[in-house]
């Protein structure tokens, strides 16, 4: 993860210097329907290498509330949200980091002093109850959607390359296999062997 974070930081940097260059990971906007909420699921410690959790949402850090950061997440299709020293927001599909004392989540969020922003890297995670438990998922649970286009102006189809993959091996199995680590809810293969 922390190389596909460097990967996404880096083409922002890029595409910010040389016009019509396309960054990997458009983060999409928040979801604005209602949809079931999120649950809490603990404190946990965040390292930063890699970070607890992938996408570090561009909302306003300033003005955060755990429904914003919330309905970013699900906007995105993320598992998980997380919001870190007073209101970083984060999504991610799998929680890296060990699960600590809940008196260690006691920073207030910037957009509403009532409610819990983590800490110093520590953060409070949420989480999706429509998606089933990772431990409970399999290959087999993955439908065929049919075929896509992708890399069009508003991103990839899927926003994360499974790089850690041999192209001149891969197989569908594969690539399911290793999205259902990952706590993707989608996967997808193209050119051959991506
Ligand atoms: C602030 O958060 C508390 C606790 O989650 C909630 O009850 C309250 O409605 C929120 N206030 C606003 C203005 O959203």
């Amino acid at each position: 993860m922390a190389s596909l974070t460097l990967r996404a930081a880096a083409l922002a940097a890029i595409a910010l210097v040389r016009v019509g260059v396309r960054a990997t990971t458009i983060e999409l906007p928040p979801c604005l329907d209602p949809f079931q909420p999120f649950i809490y699921s603990g404190c946990y410690a965040d390292t930063g290498n890699p970070h607890a959790l992938s996408l570090r949402s561009q909302l306003d850090q300033q003005d955060m509330t755990i429904e914003k950061c919330v309905s970013v997440c699900k906007g995105n299709g993320f598992r998980y949200a997380g919001l870190e020293y007073y209101g970083v927001c984060y999504c991610g599909n799998t929680v890296n980091g060990q699960q600590i004392d809940e008196e260690q989540c006691n920073y207030p969020c910037t957009g509403n002093s009532s409610q819990v922003c983590g800490g110093t890297d520590i953060i409070s995670v949420y989480q999706d109850p429509t998606f089933l438990p990772v431990d409970e998922v399999t290959v087999a649970d993955y439908d065929h959607l049919g075929c896509w286009t992708d890399d069009s102006e508003y991103g990839r189809a899927l926003a994360y390359p499974q790089d850690q993959l041999d192209g001149s091996t891969l197989t569908t199995e594969k690539c399911l296999q290793a999205c259902r680590d990952g706590g993707y809810p989608f996967a997808g293969t193209e050119f051959g062997g991506k």
